[in-house]
This record gives structure tokens, sequence and C-alpha cells, in this order.
């Protein structure tokens, strides 16, 4: 394999990037691609059919790029369609509920929130995946079905975030979980507002253990890129180049308008 080939992220819209900007600062010599799935925004409502229908028609566009893997950093997929596509294609796919799970559940907590979308929710992923390395946690798992547009239309300082966030944060709070997983990549985005009801160290981001899982893997696995060179990058969306760019710049600077596929 060509290690110079790219690693191809995907998810929705611009939540990857929390998953994305830390590979980058981690692994900044590694060629990457980024698509956004705009147009089919948000993945949180849709349905098993079409979130796959998605998934191969973005990776499909990756295999044609010639990747060498693709991270899903989207977790709505990674929850749905990884266990499918996983063996339709001869690259190595990442998914983060499944990459993190392991380490979570050996974080010694007795009981830990979910925040996620409702497709997340709905497939019990990250139940499943946590107690399968250990039954003895409790998972309580909530959805948040307006968060994801509340980033993707730039709103996330409005007074109706605001009150919606404060309102799953107290139903979520009954249940006295320890941490609360944000199991969505668009959710660290809303961080700046989560914080003002609850503490920064209440929340888990995965994207942490995710990056760190990749990092240990294409090392394990020689596929990391050795050069001193920086790594290019490419950004794709099916729709709304402009929405992308602005919203993204909480996270990172795309400096390019991306390509319409
Ligand atoms: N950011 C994605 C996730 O991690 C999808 C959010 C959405 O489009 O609803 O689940």
């Amino acid at each position: 394999m060509d290690t110079n080939c790219p690693i191809g992220f995907f998810d929705s819209g611009v939540g990857g990037l929390s998953v994305y900007s830390l590979f980058k600062k981690i692994l900044p010599y590694e060629n990457t691609l980024y698509f956004g799935d705009l147009k089919n925004m948000p993945y949180g409502n849709k349905s098993k059919t079409e979130l796959l229908q998605f998934a191969r028609m973005i990776l499909d566009f990756f295999k044609e790029q010639n990747v060498k893997a693709v991270v899903i950093a989207c977790n709505t997929s990674s929850a749905n369609v990884y266990d499918i596509v996983k063996s339709e294609y001869d690259f190595k796919i990442y998914p983060i509920i499944q990459s993190c799970a392991k380490v979570i559940s050996n974080m010694n907590f007795k009981k830990i929130g979910v925040f996620a979308t409702v497709a997340t929710i709905n497939s019990g992923a990250y139940k499943s995946e946590i107690q399968k390395y250990n039954p003895n946690i409790s998972v309580v798992e909530q959805s948040c079905p307006k968060w994801t547009n509340f980033v993707e239309g730039g709103q996330i300082y409005s007074e109706e975030c605001l009150s919606n966030i404060k309102t799953q944060l107290d139903n979520m709070m009954c249940y006295n979980p320890e941490r609360i997983i944000l199991g969505c990549t668009h959710y660290p985005f809303l961080k700046p507002v989560l914080t003002k009801f609850a503490d920064e160290k209440m929340f888990i981001d995965p994207s942490e253990i995710f990056v760190k899982f990749i990092f240990d893997d294409l090392k394990k696995s020689n596929m990391q890129r050795i050069s001193k060179e920086m790594g290019t990058e490419k950004f794709f969306v099916s729709a709304n180049p402009e929405n992308f760019v602005n919203n993204a710049s909480l996270f990172y600077k795309v400096n390019k308008l991306p390509s319409i596929v």
C-alpha cells in the first residue's frame, strides 16, 4: 500500500471536524480528504436504508480518490451502517463508537449518560458496545433531535438552543450519571453553551479517544505516512459550501470553498 494515499473523513456536516481537527494536530503529515454531506443533513432523523445509501455514495467517492483508509467521523453512521459497509471495501474503515467503547468502558464509571441523535439512540449502539466490555456499567441514553441543526444553522447562542440544552441536561441529571458522552460529533461545538449549565469535566468527547485509536492502529499496521512535508487536505460537500466554511470556523479554518460533489 502507498502510505501517501489520503485518509478520508466523513460526516453529515461540520461535526466531524471535531475529530478531524484533532487528527490534523496529531498526524499533520497525513494527506486527508473531508466530506460533509450537507445535502442529506441531519442524519439523525434518517432511516437505516437512507444512511446506508449516503455512506455508500461517500465511500464510493473515496474509493475513486484512492484512499488508504476512511474515518467515519459520525456516530449515526457508525451505529447504523458500519457493520454492513466494513466488508464492502478493501480499505480500512474506522467507526467512532466501536473504536472508543473499550476505553470508555475501562474508565471505571458505574453510570454513564449519552447524548446522541435519534438514529444513534434507537440503534442502542453506545449501550451495547460499552456493555460488551463491561456489563456492569449502566448507560442512560437520551436523544437531542435539535442539536445538529443548531450547529449547522449557526444558532448555538440562540435563546431556543440555550433553553433546549438546559432542558436536556436537567432531564439527564435526574439519572445522576457520573459522566455524559457527547455521542454526536456536532455536540462538542455546543460546549460553550453546555458548560454554562454543567462543569466541563462532566462531558466525554470521544474524539480524543478516537484519534488516539486511529494513531495507534495506523502505526501498528505500518500505514502511517513518513514524510517531512505537511499533508495536503481537500474538502468536499454535497451542498452549501459557504455554510460549511462559516460553521466550521469554531473548530477548523477551511481556507478554500469545498468542491461540490
Ligand atoms: N455528527 C453526526 C453524528 O455524530 C450526525 C449528526 C446529524 O446529522 O444528525 O451522529
